[in-house]
């Protein structure tokens, strides 16, 4: 944790008392992201120490400058020893294993998987579904069989993995995760199989020990060409899969709530399939996946008017943003009419997320065949959330879905 020298009141920068990682804020961050945003373009959070941002137009301005607000240094609450990964490197640093994953996760890569990915979404709405008479009534939880079923096999699948323990790709991403926040109880609770997992999850990225395509493969192939060091090769395979199956599911979740609770929303995708991508996005930007992430300011900096100590941690609240009145109108609808393109769910800048075609290819193709299959999408129950310091979790999203 970080404590700055600087006196943020001096700088005129508000200090608030509110705690994003409390269990409150985990259960439900938006009265904290309401106040981050109307405190003004930073303010400092007194109980840890730390500047955040939740604007939109300050945070984007932030996310660009990767020279004065590093990642380097760590994206969590506390400093890394060392750059780690992709998500923890800067330029120079980050530039060539990023063109290395940007090429095997490019857009024109993942359309040639989506016969893949149509299918096993076509397993999946089999099993749950099934293909009973139209008006028939189905009750399925949409967290655990749809929006966690998915993402938890396609992309092993894709990136070559066997098949077995896939849950515990969860886990490892969850602790991971949860490691970007403070040391609370989230964490501790994770700590006890955190190496043991670490080590099966590198394992699992070997070479040996993966089959000879998929995405893991190309990393090591990319190795092989001198494109990246092969002591990068299974950490930066293993990283795909931290940062991209947590997230997926909790996008997902979030879509299928949305749809749920906003049924002229569906309406209007089941008349128009060809808004499913924009739905997706919509539904990332109003329940970002990401909640925080932090920098650390390399230099002393000015955003909103106001100036950053050098050596500051600074928390990126996306989900604040993404809700900003300045940026968004109504920005507390889900709405499929309007363009959410922009939204900084997926981060902005040099870290942008290298996955977002992966992440839309799965949406897209669930959406794609719940269009031909399901009239009506409705909550029946309370959705229980799953507490991440620093995502936005589900637990259970119990849905019924009547058929066509
Ligand atoms: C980076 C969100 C899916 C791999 C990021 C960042 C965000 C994000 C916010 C930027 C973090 C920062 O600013 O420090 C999401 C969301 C997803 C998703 C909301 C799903 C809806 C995926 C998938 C993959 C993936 C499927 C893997 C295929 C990565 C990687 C980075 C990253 C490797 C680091 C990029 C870099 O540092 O250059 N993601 N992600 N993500 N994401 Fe995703």
């Amino acid at each position: 944790m970080t404590v700055t020298s600087h006196c943020p009141v001096a700088q005129g920068i508000p200090v608030l008392d509110a705690d994003p990682f409390a269990a409150q804020s985990l259960e439900d961050p938006l009265p904290f992201q309401r106040q981050l945003r109307d405190a003004g373009p930073v303010a400092y959070l007194s109980k840890y120490g730390v500047y955040a941002i939740g604007r939109f137009a300050e945070l984007s301005q932030a996310l660009s400058n990767w020279q004065g607000l590093i990642s380097g240094a760590g994206v969590g609450i506390r400093d890394l020893d060392a750059p780690k990964g992709l998500l923890q490197t800067d330029p120079p640093l980050h530039d060539a294993p990023r063109e290395v994953l940007q090429e095997i996760l490019s857009a024109r890569a993942l359309r040639a998987m989506k016969d893949t990915c149509m299918t096993r979404v076509a397993g999946l709405l089999d099993q749950h579904l099934g293909h009973g008479a139209s008006g028939e009534a189905v009750e399925i939880d949409g967290l655990s069989q749809i929006a966690h079923a998915l993402p938890v096999e396609f992309f092993p699948d894709a990136s070559g993995i066997d098949e077995s323990a896939r849950d515990k790709f969860v886990d490892f991403a969850d602790h991971n995760f949860n490691t970007a926040g403070p040391y609370n109880d989230l964490v501790k609770a994770g700590e006890c199989k955190a190496a043991e997992l670490a080590t099966w999850m590198g394992q699992k990225c070997q070479r040996d020990a993966l089959k000879p395509e998929g995405f893991g493969a190309d990393i090591w192939a990319a190795a092989d060409r001198g494109e990246i060091l092969h002591e990068n090769a299974a950490l930066l395979a293993s990283s795909l899969i931290a940062a991209g199956i947590d997230t997926t599911i909790y996008g997902i979740a979030g879509m299928l709530y949305a749809l749920a609770t906003n049924p002229g929303q569906w309406e209007l995708v089941k008349q128009n399939p060809g808004l499913a991508r924009v739905a997706f996005d919509e539904a990332l930007r109003w329940s970002s996946p990401v909640q925080a992430m932090f920098r650390k300011s390399s230099q002393e900096l000015q955003i909103g008017g106001v100036t950053i100590p050098a050596g500051a941690k600074v928390l990126m609240c996306y989900p604040a943003a993404n809700r900003d009145p300045r940026r968004w109108d109504n920005p507390d609808k889900f709405d499929v009419t309007r363009d959410p393109s922009g939204h900084l769910a997926f981060g902005m800048g040099v870290h942008q997320c290298v996955g977002q075609h992966a992440a839309r290819l799965q949406a897209a193709c669930l959406l794609e065949q719940l269009v031909d299959r399901v009239e009506k999408i409705e909550l029946v129950g309370q959705v229980k959330y799953h507490h991440n310091n620093v995502l936005r979790g589900w637990s259970s999203v119990p849905l019924r879905f009547t058929l066509k």
